[in-house]
C-alpha cells in the first residue's frame, strides 16, 4: 500500500484527546491541519504547542451538531486552503445511558455529534474532492460498533452508523482517487474515558493510539481496528448468537 501525503487536514474534536493528538500528528509531518472543537482556549493552545514543534495549526471554532454551519465552514475551510486532502470526523460525544433509565437529552447528543456531525464532516466536500481526484475522509468509529453494548444504546449505535456509511463510501469511490478510512479504536485515555468506573481492558495511552491511527491513515488503511487483543475480542463478541451475547453482557457489567 502507497503511502499517501497530504498538504492539508482537517480534524473534528482537536481540542482534546485523540482528534488533538492528530491534529499534532500530520502538523509535525508538515501537513497545514484546521483543528476543529468546540473550545476555543483549548485549540489556542494547541496551536501554540504546533508552532514551537515548528508545525502550523489553526484552530477553527465549531459545533459539529449544528450541520448546517459545520457543511459551511468546512466549505469555507476548503476553498480558503486551495483544497483540504484529509479530513478526519473524529468529534464524538460517549456518555453512558441505561436503557431503563434512559435519558433523551444524551440520546440527542450522540445523534447530534456523532451522527449528523460526523456525516456532515465527512460530506461537505466530497464531491470536490472527487472532482479534484484527489482526498482521503476518516471516520472515527469505535470497537463498541459491532454490538449493542450494555448502558450504550445510543453510543454504539452511533458507531455502527459510521462504520455502514464508511464502507458505502469505500466501495462508491473506488476508483475515483478519494480514499475512505473506518477506524475502530479499543479503549484508550482521554477525557471521554476518564470517567468510567469499570475496567477497561488492554487500556492504550493516548501518544500510542495516535501514533498507531496516523500510520494507519498514511497507509490508507480501508479499516483498522485496534488494538489486536480487542479486536480480537469483539470479533469473537460480534459472530455470538443473542443469547450467548445477552449473558456475557451480564456477566461483563
Ligand atoms: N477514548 C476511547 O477509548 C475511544 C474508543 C473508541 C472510539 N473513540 C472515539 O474517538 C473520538 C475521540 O474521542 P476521545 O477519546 O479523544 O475523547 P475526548 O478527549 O473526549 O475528545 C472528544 C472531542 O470531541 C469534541 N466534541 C465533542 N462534541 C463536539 C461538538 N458538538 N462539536 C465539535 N466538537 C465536539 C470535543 O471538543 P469540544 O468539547 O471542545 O467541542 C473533543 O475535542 C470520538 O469519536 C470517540 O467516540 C474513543
Amino acid at each position: 500500500m502507497a503511502e499517501m501525503s497530504y498538504r492539508t487536514a482537517l480534524v473534528t474534536g482537536a481540542s482534546s484527546g485523540l482528534g488533538r493528538g492528530l491534529a499534532l500528528w500530520f502538523g509535525r509531518r508538515g501537513v497545514k491541519v484546521y483543528a476543529a472543537a468546540r473550545r476555543r482556549e483549548n485549540l489556542e493552545a494547541l496551536a501554540n504547542e504546533a508552532r514551537a514543534a515548528g508545525a502550523t495549526v489553526e484552530p477553527v471554532e465549531l459545533d459539529v451538531a449544528d450541520a448546517d454551519a459545520t457543511l459551511a465552514r468546512i466549505r469555507e475551510l476548503d476553498a480558503a486552503s486551495g483544497g483540504l486532502d484529509l479530513i478526519i470526523a473524529n468529534a464524538g460525544y460517549g456518555q453512558e445511558t441505561s436503557g431503563k433509565r434512559i435519558k433523551w437529552e444524551t440520546v440527542k447528543q450522540t445523534i447530534d455529534v456523532n451522527i449528523t456531525g460526523a456525516a456532515a464532516t465527512l460530506c461537505a466536500v466530497l464531491p470536490q474532492m472527487v472532482e479534484r481526484k484527489r482526498g482521503h475522509v476518516v471516520g472515527v468509529a469505535s470497537l463498541g460498533a459491532f454490538r449493542g453494548l450494555p448502558r450504550n444504546a445510543a453510543y454504539s449505535a452511533s458507531k455502527a452508523f459510521l462504520h455502514t456509511f464508511m464502507e458505502s463510501l469505500r466501495v462508491d469511490l473506488r476508483g475515483t482517487g478519494v480514499s475512505v478510512t473506518c477506524l475502530y479504536p479499543g479503549f484508550v485515555k482521554s477525557e471521554m474515558t476518564a470517567k468510567n468506573k469499570f475496567n477497561m481492558p488492554f487500556l492504550l495511552e493516548t501518544e500510542e493510539a495516535v501514533e498507531r491511527m496516523g500510520k494507519a491513515i498514511l497507509r490508507g488503511e480501508a479499516q483498522y481496528a485496534f488494538p489486536w487483543q480487542m479486536a480480537g475480542v469483539m470479533g469473537l463478541v460480534k459472530s455470538l448468537p443473542n443469547a450467548l451475547f445477552d449473558a456475557a453482557m451480564r456477566k461483563a457489567r
